[in-house]
């Protein structure tokens, strides 16, 4: 008997869930197994669950604020998984979540029309946080070959010269495409930075799902941005606690952290929700709250190897690539013919699956779909077998 038991499935239909109870993008049809949102269809960890039952046979539920305790805990959290000194004055934090700090972060370091640079494809939020602050998005498209996605560092380069960017969002590891950019991609991309004098708002929400050998570098450890950069963190996908509305933002400069300090005041978001500070501290701490996510990165791993073995040998008109962390599928339909919303309701027709559009990651793309790996691997088989006898269907005519 395995230690964590990630294959029996649990039932979120009527649970309120975001993912499993949005019936309205089924077009109308049952039994749609929904793969879209990022979020895991796994129990959380057994010591946060019991914290949080704790404080409520406490029964009050009171304002809250995080104190010295959580500081700590994070401090060693970062120097144990990431091997990252940070001094505490850099931890802050941000109740609703990463991309609400994002908007914080772009509303202080820019202004309105301000380029703002970001590698394309991307995580729809985060090009929408640009957008709905009235910035100008630059997009740097990353370039793909069979080897995967790599940073255009000429066109980087060259976009940051003519543009004259002041603030860059980057996603690491990347969604969509699961890339874990390695240590020299991150050094070169500081480098250039540091000589533009680009500030880099790094969202490392999926930092912690990592397949081995691939390791997460958080960006503010490159030593030539440690004061041009803040790092976004969060337990979010980590220990599958979306909504509990929490984010983890480590600001090295002091000058930026009094302001984002002062911004957080004046839209009264310095408290925090009691029930995500009970769980960011029992999570970073518990040792088997560690031991479940070193449990749940191996399973998300043959997760993703299946499905990456499974597309690309039986379903011919579908490619793609095992991601090297986050547990996100971005799937290549280019040799189906199908496209953009005709490929969605494909999908949903006849197949019974749920996939995120590539379009929401870029609007110009038309072929790529986003799968979610996070679910048992019983559910997995479904998905792959319901997306193998459409597609494979449809190409053989
Ligand atoms: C790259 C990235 N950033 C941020 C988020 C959302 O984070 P939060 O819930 O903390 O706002 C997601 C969720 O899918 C994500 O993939």
């Amino acid at each position: 008997m395995e230690r964590f038991d990630f294959d029996t499935p649990v039932n979120r239909k009527g649970t309120l869930s975001y993912k499993w109870d949005s019936q309205a993008r089924n077009l109308g049809e049952s039994d749609v197994l929904p793969m879209w949102v990022a979020d895991m269809d796994f129990r959380c960890p057994q010591p946060m669950l019991d914290a949080l039952q704790e404080r409520i046979e406490h029964g009050v539920l009171g304002y809250t604020k995080r104190g010295d305790r959580y500081y700590e805990i994070m401090q060693n959290w970062l120097s144990r998984r990431f091997d990252w000194t940070v001094d505490t004055q850099w931890l802050c934090y941000c109740p609703p979540g990463v991309i609400p700090a994002v908007t914080i972060l772009l509303d202080i370091l820019t202004k309105p029309g301000d380029p703002v640079l970001m590698h394309m494809p991307n995580y729809d939020a985060l090009y929408g946080a640009v957008k709905e602050m009235g910035r100008s998005l630059i997009r740097c498209p990353l370039l793909e070959d069979e080897d995967g996605f790599r940073i255009d560092f000429d066109l980087f380069e060259k976009l940051l010269r003519e543009y004259k960017i002041k603030v860059m969002l980057f996603c690491s590891p990347h969604n969509p495409s699961g890339r874990v950019w390695t240590g020299e991609e991150l050094e070169q991309t500081g480098a250039l930075c540091a000589r533009y004098g680009v500030t880099v708002i790094s969202d490392e929400v999926h930092c912690d799902l990592v397949y081995k050998p691939h390791i997460h570098t958080p960006f503010g450890k490159i030593k030539s941005m440690e004061q041009n950069s803040v790092t976004l963190m969060s337990p979010n996908k980590t220990f599958n606690v979306g909504g509990l509305m929490t984010a983890s933002v480590i600001i090295p400069d002091p000058a930026l952290m009094a302001r984002y300090r002062k911004v957080l005041g004046t839209w009264a978001m310095n408290l925090d929700t009691t029930f995500g500070t009970i769980a960011v501290e029992t999570l970073y701490r518990d040792p088997d709250c560690e031991a479940w996510l070193d449990a749940v990165v191996e399973y998300l791993r043959k997760n993703a190897e299946y499905a990456t073995e499974w597309i690309n040998t039986r379903i011919p008109g579908v490619r793609t690539r095992c991601p090297e962390g986050t547990y996100l599928l971005w799937l290549d339909f280019a040799d189906t013919g199908l496209q953009g919303p005709e490929l969605y309701e494909f999908l949903i027709r006849k197949a019974h699956l749920d996939l995120s559009e590539g379009s929401e990651f870029d609007p110009e793309d038309r072929t790529h779909m986003r799968m979610n790996l996070a679910c048992p691997r019983a559910t997995l088989r479904e998905a792959l077998g319901r997306l193998e006898a459409a597609v494979n269907s449809r190409t053989a005519k």
